[in-house]
């Protein structure tokens, strides 16, 4: 799990005037929308002695510390502490972390980490957003693996023969094969390919017949940064389907998936539930055999999983996280899980680049490792 990327919080009907507590990287947040509607995300421990903020009140800009009652607006800056009377001083390092945050379609996302604004991974666009012609659904879904698992799943060209039977043949195809994948995307942050493939047009359990009815489909699907995932599947130059997950890790056992649909067909709007029924349909063939997947994680070394050639594509996501390990990004699970009885940590927000002396421990993060180090320094001599 990294830090410094976009992550999905909370789907923006679901947050009113009440705060959230939301997990996300096995840390807490408090989420809430100030005075003027505006989400704000701050880490959820108040630095005083370890209250749940998520678990206080919204008063005008602030959130309010259930415990004693400090005060900290979407800043992350204290405003009030109560037990020192109303003309206090308030000190400067009882700020907390708050995160950079968009709301846009549909979803507020934040920027969990402390890099400037310029310096920033790209969020996964919907250019189609709002766009005539088109009409987006939302599922918001919890899944019992690591992100890294769904997400490698979801570039994996060679899986929806065999698990998904309105995708492909189940194997009965015996001219089967992935076909060429033409790469696409910006390689810094993203790994994403074009490929066409035949899939039943229609399914009556006849197999000779429904090879018949078979149609040559292009599609394509890429990650960018570790956790969104985009697909776009054409059936005709009209009819399209581009969907959209941002993934967000709630720990390292699970994860909480925003899925949104654009489709430029079946426009109605009494068709979103028939939509969302077929797209969980899907989901629920791929959870089915991902839940069962050992390691649960993606192995630390790729030569204890045999790869084939179909399979580049989750070679190059695995090469991204890598570099982004280089970059001192991933977060030290062994650390945090060792520790975290006896240590309250928070994912650094932009702040601490501006301000000395936090309250909290930031995340233990992986060292990057010293040939890494190297290998950065030779690309950057280039
Ligand atoms: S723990 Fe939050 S105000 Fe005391
Ligand atoms: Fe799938």
């Amino acid at each position: 799990m990294f830090i410094n990327f976009w992550y999905p919080v909370v789907l923006g009907k679901d947050l009113l005037d009440q705060p959230k507590l939301v997990r996300i990287l096995s840390l807490d947040f408090a989420v809430f929308r100030d005075s003027q509607g505006r989400a704000q995300v701050l880490s959820n421990v108040c630095p005083h002695r370890g209250g749940s903020l998520a678990g206080g009140k919204v008063k005008g800009d602030n959130l309010q510390c259930p415990y004693h009652g400090w005060q900290f607006d979407g800043t992350g800056q204290c405003h009030k502490i109560p037990s020192l009377g109303s003309a206090a001083r308030i000190p400067a390092r009882t700020r907390v972390d708050a995160y950079p945050v968009v709301e846009k379609y549909g979803i507020v996302f934040a920027f969990l980490g402390d890099l400037p604004e310029a310096e920033r991974p790209p969020l996964l666009e919907v250019p189609e957003f709002g766009h005539e012609g088109w009409r987006p659904s939302w599922m918001n879904f919890q899944i019992p693996y690591h992100y890294e698992r769904s997400v490698e799943n979801g570039l994996d060209p060679a899986h929806n023969e065999f698990v998904h039977p309105t995708h492909g043949f189940s194997g009965e195809d015996i001219e089967y094969k992935v076909n060429d994948l033409r790469w696409v995307g910006d390689p810094e942050w993203s790994v994403g390919f074009f490929t066409r493939f035949r899939s039943p047009a229609s399914k009556d359990g006849d197999f000779a017949k429904m090879k018949q009815a078979t149609d040559s489909r292009e599609a394509g699907t890429g990650a960018i940064g570790p956790n969104h995932v985009w697909t776009y599947i054409r059936f005709a130059p009209d009819k399209k389907m581009h969907q959209y997950m941002w993934e967000a890790p709630i720990d390292e056992h699970s994860t909480n998936i925003f899925f949104m649909n654009m489709r430029s067909t079946f426009l109605e709007p009494e068709m979103d539930k028939k939509v969302n029924e077929m797209n969980w349909m899907i989901a629920e063939q791929d959870i089915k055999v991902l839940s069962d997947l050992r390691p649960a994680q993606t192995p630390s070394t790729n030569t204890k999983e045999f790869m084939v050639p179909a399979d580049e594509p989750i070679l190059r996501y695995r090469k991204k996280l890598k570099e982004w390990e280089q970059r001192g990004w991933r977060i030290d699970m062994a650390e945090l899980n060792r520790t975290r009885q006896r240590v309250a940590y928070a994912i650094p927000g932009p702040e601490r680049r501006n301000h000395k002396g936090w309250v909290l421990d930031p995340v233990p993060l992986v060292s990057p490792s010293r040939q890494g180090q190297a290998a950065r320094v030779r690309v950057a001599d280039q």
